[in-house]
């Protein structure tokens, strides 16, 4: 399994928003996008998953049958409960088996919870729902744009923990702004310019996982991603 970003170009109108974007995503490779608010990340997520169409460029997939997308804000059905939303994805797969949406509720830590509807959840099992969502489908590549922007800084460092639990070895590309969520969760973390977007570094993190935020290792990887945004932000 394998994705290749190649050369991607978009502007809406006359706002220019990626020029020239390229990276891969290896099989079972967890890469984090890092980049201002703006510059541009949505957008190449977006087109990834075929929403947009790039004006230059190409998306390469070998291997890649299904794709799954966790989104900022969680957007289920607040019609639904937590087992309607995961059912529901699982239909539109033509999938109808209450044991494999029970399996992924346990899964994901919402046992108990089946049938909550959305408002009466926290954020952070709201997001558990989003994720358990895109899992629903088997996914081989998951997508996700800053699903833990809103939770406050605890909650946010247990849905990383979860998370690298819940993927395993399943390739992930990852949108955030955080510098501190890429160093946690990246196995190599593709760092964006202002818009009009490009890459400016890859860098490789090549610590063993779980991570320990304070390892002198884990802030020196910090430091090096704050001076590439840094750095290209003129
Ligand atoms: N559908 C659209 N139409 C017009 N402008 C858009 C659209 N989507 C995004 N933009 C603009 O493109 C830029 C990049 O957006 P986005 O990809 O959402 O950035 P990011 O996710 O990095 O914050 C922003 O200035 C945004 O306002
Ligand atoms: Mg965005």
């Amino acid at each position: 399994m394998a994705l290749t970003v190649e050369g991607l170009k978009k502007s809406y109108g006359n706002l220019k928003v990626l020029d020239g974007v390229t990276f891969s995503v290896e099989e079972g490779e967890f890469v984090c996008l890092i980049g201002e608010s703006g510059c541009g990340k949505t957008t190449i997520l977006k087109i990834i998953a075929g929403l947009e169409r790039p004006d230059e460029g190409r998306v390469d997939f070998k291997g890649v049958n299904r794709m799954g997308f966790v989104f900022q804000d969680d957007r289920l059905l607040p019609w639904k409960t937590v087992y309607g939303n995961i059912q529901f994805a699982l239909k539109a797969m033509g999938v109808e088996d209450g044991d494999v949406v029970r399996r992924i509720i346990d899964f994901v830590g919402l046992k108990g919870f089946e049938n909550y509807y959305p408002k009466q959840l926290s954020g952070g099992m709201r997001q558990r729902v989003g994720i358990a969502r895109a899992l629903a489908v088997n996914p081989d590549l998951l997508l996700m744009d800053e699903p833990f922007a809103s939770l406050d800084a605890r909650t946010r460092e247990r849905m990383q923990e979860e998370l690298l639990r819940i993927v395993g070895g399943k390739a992930v590309v990852f949108v955030t702004h955080s510098i501190d969520e890429a160093v946690y969760l990246a196995d190599k973390v593709v760092v964006l310019s202002q818009r009009p977007s490009r890459v400016v570094r890859f860098i490789e993190i090549d610590i063993e996982k779980p991570r320990d935020r304070n390892s002198d290792e884990f802030i020196e990887k910090r430091r090096e991603i704050y001076t590439a945004l840094q750095a290209s932000s003129g």
